[in-house]
């Protein structure tokens, strides 16, 4: 058997699933020549929801934590995850938006694009594979991970075949609520193993409680890669924690060959700055408990903590059992999308309308009537026609990719902020986050005004 390799999310889903995406660059620096000398497959350190946090909270340039990751990592392969056409957005971007922004990743110091789309409508990997592999990076296409009498073994087994034939150079099974299931995860992964000959990585989360197992059985089954967080930014809605990991399969066929001495110095590097994101509130406690109702429900952790602070704002609270028992009937209705970003939160809304309106579909936001009419591209079963009709009436659906519909907009978007743009990369910041990359901009600008007034 191979050495099982590693990747580390701490600094994308590790921090992204505890503490909202919070940690600051400054906060990374400091450990990262450490980390790199672990002995990690790779480390993920930027995309998902990391570029968003950075221009809308922190107030820092998702691309400079990217090159100052890069300087400080040599040797790991630094990995990013990208939503597909939705690039690190929630909507589909115009192709020329996607092949710019993948190759200023890589560009940045990007070594491995994982890819997934949330309705693994391969259509919408199309364009950012092609992208990648011409950019000369390892291309990974993930499987959003869910259950319904549409994802049976042979659904997924037939993805990676349209994967494999579009050019992936790995797949990642990303079981993003954590509900695959020891026994199920050894079973799939002996079935991709006789599918395909291309590398397996598996990545959960601990959110139900059954992800170490699952990690154990696939490792069992041949999995080459798994997830992993340090063990201050893992379980809960996290990864499980790399450190018994790395001791668990120590000195067997399958050792993963990591440095448990720097693995100690890393974890007590972020045990004060995981207390201070606890002191002040930014980790809410609930995310660190099991939640089995995540067997049942199929919701993910982050969406268990965002429909309840939905709920609160509504003064329903009371009413967070009845919408965790909508969302799986809302989810059959609509052909049962897996509840990932954006689904997830577009199926949570339709939930928590369906019960706080008292009538079902009553009201319905945009973004699940552009879904209905195939704007993210097909779902994977058919949507109910008696719901279809209530929610689009008579609206044409489209059959296309979604993507082909838009037009080309890189030099609109350049144009719109003419002056306060200084490289491609601020483009497109603006091109997926206007409003918060142009205030994010302006803030940037130094305050010439100020200082010419000011005579004195
Ligand atoms: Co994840």
């Amino acid at each position: 058997m191979k050495k099982l390799k590693i990747t580390e999310t701490a600094l994308r889903d590790g921090h992204q699933s505890l503490i909202a995406t919070r940690l600051k660059t400054e906060e990374m620096l400091p450990i990262l020549e450490k980390m790199d000398k672990v002995g990690y497959h790779a480390m993920e350190v930027w995309g998902g929801a990391t570029f968003d946090a950075c221009l809308r909270y922190l107030n820092e340039d998702p691309w400079e934590r990217l090159r100052k990751i890069r300087a400080k990592v040599k040797n790991t392969k630094l990995q990013m995850l990208l939503r597909g056409q939705n690039i690190l957005g929630y909507k589909h971007y115009p192709d020329d938006i996607v092949e710019k922004f993948i190759k200023k990743a890589i560009e940045n110091g990007i070594d491995i694009v994982r890819i997934f789309d949330a309705l693994n409508d391969t259509r919408n990997l199309e364009k950012s594979i092609k992208t990648v592999k011409e950019a000369g990076a390892h291309c990974q296409c993930a499987i959003s991970y869910t259950t319904s009498k549409i994802h049976t073994t042979s659904y997924y087994l037939d993805k990676i075949k349209e994967m494999e034939k579009l050019g992936a150079d790995s797949i990642c099974i990303k079981d993003m609520s954590g509900i695959l299931t020891p026994y199920k995860a050894y079973e799939l992964i002996k079935m991709i193993k006789k599918t395909t000959d291309l590398p397996i990585e598996l990545h959960n989360h601990c959110t139900s409680g059954i992800a170490q197992m699952s990690y154990v059985k696939a490792i069992e089954a041949g999995v080459d890669i798994i997830d992993t967080a340090i063990s201050p930014f893992a379980t809960g809605t996290s990864q499980p924690p790399t450190e018994p990991f790395a001791m668990t399969y120590k000195n067997t066929d399958r050792d993963p060959e990591l440095n448990i001495d720097l693995l100690e110095d890393i974890a007590a590097y972020f045990k004060p700055i995981k207390k201070k994101y606890t002191d002040d509130g930014t980790l809410n406690l609930k995310v660190l408990e099991t939640e089995p109702k995540t067997l049942s429900y199929q919701v993910p952790g982050g969406m268990l903590s965002n429909l309840l602070s939905q709920l609160k704002a509504q003064n329903a609270e009371d009413k967070y059992e009845e919408v965790l028992a909508e969302v799986p009937k809302v989810r059959e209705e609509l052909g049962f999308p897996p509840l990932v970003t954006p689904l997830s939160q577009m199926v949570g809304t339709q939930s928590v309308f369906n019960v706080l309106t008292g009538e079902r579909y009553k009201m319905v936001p945009k973004e699940i009537k552009d879904y209905v009419k195939g704007y993210y591209g097909k779902s994977p079963g058919p949507i109910k026609e008696d719901i279809k009709k209530k929610i689009i009436g008579d609206e044409k659906v489209i059959t296309q990719r979604p993507a082909d519909l838009l037009e080309d907009a890189f030099d609109k978007y350049k144009e719109e902020i003419e002056g306060l743009y200084q490289s491609e990369e601020d483009v497109l910041s603006y091109a997926l986050f206007p409003q918060v990359a142009e205030k994010f901009l302006i803030d940037r600008e130094p305050d010439v005004y100020h200082i010419e007034l000011s005579i004195d």
